[in-house]
């Protein structure tokens, strides 16, 4: 049937072009090329009709054989392709699941807000409610209800952060909040009042703003035997061993008798706070009948706290932001 070369020839071009082309785009405009309206089988099948009967069947066969291989040919040469670009897109897209992740950094708690809520943990198990107060503070609350009159030699103790209207200032410790407490509530009380105070101070062991945690017991029959019993428990718990304190007396205006408590470290006695029996007057300032109840407050340096637990020798690390020393805390 292949009776005239040059359709053979035609037919051998368009095998090698289809074997040839690289990519659909390619392919389907050689399909153009060929079976399009214009397209060469095209262009020949209809001029079949000019032709004598005889000549028109035996081309008609040909061009028909013709036109179904290679329609079959552009077919397969279609499904290949198709075939090798979704392998190639696939390997280009590959994703490994199994990789290990980049990891994602968390953040994590401050050193000084783990110490508060540990010790808000281990207070809070000894029946303690945490309770907040104001920063900024007035007189009274800061001094006056805690038996620090103005004349009194103690306000010189506390280098005292004024507020510029003179008549507020930064608390300078987290005492006032028991005057409030007591305010509002009456006893038995049973509190811890975590938070800023600010000071003007700033040296290896003193930041102008720092933390403590202020303790108040206020019940009928409240004793020292009560403070040094549930001091000495927390202390144990905190440091997590039978940690040795030494109860020596000391002055708090709010307090009477007061005591620093300084804990065996190694060699040396480190006080770690101030407490007492709250002073008669205290109680009277905020309406509670001293006749009838008695207290024990004490206050603990938050960051002291943390330095002893955590090992650092600089109380200013805490408020550098440096995160190699914090992320050391995670
Ligand atoms: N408020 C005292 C201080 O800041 C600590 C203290 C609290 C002492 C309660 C006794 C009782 O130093």
């Amino acid at each position: 049937m292949q009776t005239d070369p040059a359709l053979k020839d035609f037919a051998d071009q368009v095998r090698e072009q289809i074997a040839r082309t690289a990519d659909t785009r390619a392919l389907e405009a050689l399909r153009v090329q060929l079976f399009g309206r214009r397209g060469k089988l095209t262009e020949w099948l209809k001029q079949l009709g000019k032709l004598p009967p005889q000549a028109r069947r035996e081309r008609g066969e040909t061009l028909n054989h013709l036109r179904d291989e290679l329609t079959a040919a552009l077919q397969t040469r279609a499904t290949a392709l198709a075939q090798a670009e979704l392998e190639r897109r696939l390997a280009a897209e590959r994703l490994d699941v199994t990789l290990p992740g980049r990891g994602e950094s968390t953040g994590s708690l401050h050193p000084v807000s783990r110490t508060i809520r540990r010790i808000e943990r281990l207070f809070g198990a000894m029946g303690f409610a945490a309770v907040a107060g104001p920063e900024i503070e007035d007189d009274w609350h800061n001094f006056e209800a805690l038996n620090i009159p103005a004349w009194h030699p103690a306000r010189a103790m506390q280098d005292t952060f004024y507020v510029l209207d003179g008549r507020r200032l930064l608390r300078t410790h987290t005492s006032p909040v028991q005057v409030r407490t007591m305010q509002r509530q009456a006893p038995p009380i049973r509190i811890i009042c975590p938070g800023r105070v600010y000071r003007r101070d700033f040296d290896r062991t003193h930041s102008p703003m720092f933390h403590q945690v202020e303790g108040l017991y206020v019940a009928e029959d409240v004793s020292l035997a009560d403070l040094k019993y549930d001091l000495q428990r927390f202390l144990s718990l905190f440091f997590e061993r039978e940690v040795e304190a030494m109860f020596r007396p000391s002055y708090f205006p709010f307090v009477e008798p007061g005591a620093d408590v300084h804990i065996r470290w190694g060699e040396r006695w480190l006080e770690v706070l101030g407490c007492g029996v709250v002073h008669p007057n205290v109680l009277q300032a905020v309406g509670i009948d001293p006749q009838r109840y008695s207290g024990y407050a004490f206050g603990m340096g938050v960051e002291r706290l943390a330095m002893l637990r955590y090992g650092v020798d600089d109380l200013r690390r805490f408020f550098d932001n440096d995160l190699r020393f914090l992320e050391q805390f995670v």
